[in-house]
């Protein structure tokens, strides 16, 4: 195991290891991106807004040498160019992280079948198309780790949530199936199971909440702020430094799990 010590503190370090997190301009991707390269992994940001990634690739702390790609992961042939590219630079990335923007919400009866198809492809299929792109590299340094920001609602499905309750399954079966395939090479695959998450997405359900109940944002946050044990929203920081963890060397005999990252909200065993 590597460890290193920094300001009398021993850290874990990724020095060496490149990671490839998408979902990367804000929220819970920015925050993951933020710790890994903390710990000094190659830090390789993705999402669509340029001009984000332009400036946040500045930022980035630590020894890593950090880059991104600006891309909508929905083009899909793009993205596998543009990722085989990469590889020719960076030859091996051993940490993916999928995520992306959560799915539309709604009613399951009210979904049209392009919602449900959309969400598969930019959830299910490019997360399968990176996996399949990075696995061998992955295999030749018998060192990977494959980290899924999915949703508590794999374990409890919420409501309204329709397409993206049916997505999430397929998400967290996929990755279990792949778990099992590629934990003999040293890679792990795991997810991650944010509850509510102080993102610029949770701010968008709260206006919509409020809109539709008639209330405040500041009545509809209260009220899930005490859905929660903890009382409180999480930083987008606390679900990164699970995503870290699984990263790291230290994680490697945790596989094929779903790990709540949620205050204790999610109600199951
Ligand atoms: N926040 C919560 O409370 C919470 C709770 C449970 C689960 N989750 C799930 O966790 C995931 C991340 O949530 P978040 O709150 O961090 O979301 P967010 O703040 O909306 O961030 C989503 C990220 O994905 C990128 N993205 C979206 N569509 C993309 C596309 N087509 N191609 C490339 N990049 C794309 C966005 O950047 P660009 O716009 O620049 O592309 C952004 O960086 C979502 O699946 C969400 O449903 C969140």
């Amino acid at each position: 195991m590597i460890y290193f010590l920094r300001n009398n503190i021993i850290t874990i370090s990724l020095l060496g290891r490149t990671a490839l997190v998408c979902g990367s301009s804000k929220g819970i991707g920015k925050a993951s991106a933020f710790e890994l390269a903390k710990l000094d992994a190659n830090i390789i940001l993705l999402a669509r807004s340029e001009s984000e990634l332009k400036s946040l690739v500045k930022e980035l702390p630590g020894q890593g040498k950090h880059s991104f790609l600006a891309i909508d992961i929905s083009e899909r042939e793009k993205l596998k160019i543009s990722v085989q590219q990469l590889l020719s630079t960076y030859n091996k990335i051993h940490i993916l992280v999928n995520n992306t923007g959560g799915p539309k919400g709604g009613l399951i009866t009210e979904a049209t079948e392009d919602e449900f198809l959309q969400t598969f492809q930019n959830h299910v299929l490019v997360s399968s198309l990176l996996a399949n792109l990075l696995l061998s590299g992955m295999k030749e340094d018998n060192y990977g780790r494959i980290i899924n920001i999915i949703s508590t609602s794999v374990k409890i499905p919420l409501a309204n949530l329709g397409v993206s309750n049916t997505i999430r399954g397929a998400m967290a079966s996929w990755a279990k199936t792949l778990s099992n395939e590629v934990a003999r090479f040293g890679i792990t695959v795991n997810n991650i199971l944010p509850g509510y998450t102080d993102t610029e997405r949770l701010d968008v359900l709260m206006s919509n909440a409020a809109q539709k109940q008639n209330k405040t944002k500041e009545q509809i946050r209260a009220e899930w702020e005490k859905s929660v044990p903890i009382g409180r929203f999480a930083r987008p920081e606390e679900i990164a430094s699970a995503v870290a963890f699984l990263a790291s060397p230290s994680a490697s005999y945790i596989n094929g799990i779903n790990l709540p990252v949620d205050g204790g909200r999610t109600g199951s065993l």
